[in-house]
C-alpha cells in the first residue's frame, strides 16, 4: 500500500524524518516486501536490498554523510554485511574504503566487500579485535569512522525498517517486531521508530520487541534474564553459525536492554539445530536466507509465551551470502 503518494520509491520517502534530506549516491533501498509466514507471522525481505541485508538502510546515511564532509578514506568494521554496505556506497559516492573483519568471515562477504573496489583487512582474535584495529585507523587524520555501532546516523537508517512497516500495515504496526540483535543497530532504529511514530500521534500502542540472539553468543539474553541494565562481568562465546549476531560485549548494551524493557518485550535465544532448522524451513518455502538472517525465524517457530499476535520477522540477509549451513 502506498500511504504517502507521490514519495519517492525508496526509504529516502521518510526525509522529513531523517537527518539528512537526499542521497546523491542511493541504490534505491527500502521498501522492501512484507510477506505472510503464518496467519500471524510475517516477513519482511530485507535481503532483497541492493547488497542484500538490512545494512544497506544505515550504511546509505553514513556514506552520504561522508561524501558531504569529504575525507581521504572511510574505515569501517564488521562481521561482514555493514562492511559490504559501506563498500558499496563508498563506491558510488567515489571515497576509498578500507573495512575490517574478523579472520573466518563468510568468503562470500569478503568478495563483495573487495568487489567494490574496498581494502579488506581481516583481522584475527575475533570482533572485538577487529573493532580496535579499525579504531586505531580511525584516529589518524582524514578518515571518516563508519560506524554502525556508534554514529546514530546509521540508527536513523535503520529505523526506516519500521517507518514501512507502519505504512504498509495501513498506519500500525504489529503487535511485536521480532529483530536479531548483536550490536543492535536494527533493534535500536525500530525502537527509535517506535517512540517517534507514537510521540507523533501515528500509533497508539507500542509492539514488544522480540531480541533475538545466537545461544553460543548471548551476553544480551544472558544480562536481560538476571535482571542487569548492563552487560554481567563474564560473558561466554562459542562458535555460531549466526556470525553476523557473534557480538560478546556489545557497546550499546546498556540502551538495547533498557529499550527491550520498556517495550514490554523479551530475548530469545536459538541453539545451532533451530538455525539449520529454520535456514531449510525457509528455503523449502522460497527464501533463500542466510545463517543470521533466519534466526528471528527459528525464535518465532519455536512459539513460546512471548510469541503472541501479529509477529513480523525481518529476513535480513541473503542466502547467496554464506550458503546452506546443512
Ligand atoms: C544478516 C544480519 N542480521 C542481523 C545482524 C545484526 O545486526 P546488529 O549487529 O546491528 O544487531 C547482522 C549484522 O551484521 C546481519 O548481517
Amino acid at each position: 500500500m502506498n500511504a504517502l503518494p507521490g514519495r519517492i520509491d525508496s526509504l529516502w520517502r521518510y526525509k522529513d524524518f531523517l537527518p539528512l534530506d537526499s542521497s546523491a549516491i542511493s541504490l534505491g533501498e527500502g521498501r522492501t516486501p512484507l510477506v505472510p509466514l503464518t496467519d500471524t507471522v510475517s516477513a519482511k525481505l530485507d535481503y532483497l536490498m541492493p547488497t542484500l541485508s538490512f545494512k544497506d538502510r544505515g550504511a546509505v546515511m553514513l556514506a552520504e554523510l561522508a561524501r558531504r564532509l569529504g575525507p581521504d578514506r572511510v574505515v569501517a568494521d564488521s562481521t561482514g554485511n555493514a562492511g559490504t554496505s559501506v563498500a558499496a556506497y563508498c563506491a558510488r559516492a567515489g571515497l576509498p574504503c578500507t573495512v575490517y573483519v574478523p579472520e573466518g568471515t563468510s568468503a562470500k562477504k569478503t568478495e563483495q566487500i573487495r568487489a567494490h573496489g574496498a581494502r579488506l583487512v581481516a583481522v584475527p582474535g575475533g570482533r572485538e579485535a577487529t573493532a580496535l584495529a579499525a579504531r586505531a585507523a580511525a584516529d589518524e587524520p582524514g578518515v571518516f569512522y563508519a560506524s554502525h555501532v556508534f554514529n546514530p546516523y546509521f540508527l536513523h537508517g535503520t529505523k526506516t525498517y519500521v517507518y514501512e512497516l507502519w505504512e504498509d500495515l495501513g498506519g500500525r504496526l504489529p503487535d511485536a517486531l521480532a529483530v536479531p540483535v548483536g550490536n543492535g543497530t536494527l533493534l535500536l532504529g525500530a525502537a527509535l521508530a517506535v517512540a517517534e511514530l507514537h510521540a507523533l500521534g501515528l500509533i497508539e500502542t507500542r509492539p514488544r520487541l522480540l531480541a533475538v540472539q545466537a545461544e553460543a553468543v548471548s551476553p544480551l539474553a544472558a544480562a536481560f534474564h538476571a535482571g542487569a541494565d548492563d552487560l554481567l562481568p563474564a560473558t561466554s562465546a562459542a562458535p555460531t553459525l549466526a556470525e553476523g549476531i557473534a557480538i560478546p560485549r556489545p557497546p550499546r548494551a546498556r540502551q538495547i536492554l533498557a529499550a527491550v524493557r520498556a517495550s514490554g518485550g523479551t530475548f530469545l535465544t536459538v541453539p545451532e539445530d533451530g538455525i539449520r532448522e529454520a535456514q531449510r524451513d525457509l528455503a523449502a518455502r522460497g527464501f533463500y536466507v542466510e545463517t543470521t538472517g533466519v534466526a528471528c525465524w527459528a525464535a518465532v517457530r519455536e512459539g513460546g509465551e512471548a510469541v503472541r499476535g501479529s509477529v513480523v520477522v525481518p529476513l535480513c540477509g541473503a542466502g547467496l551470502k554464506t550458503g546452506m549451513a546443512g
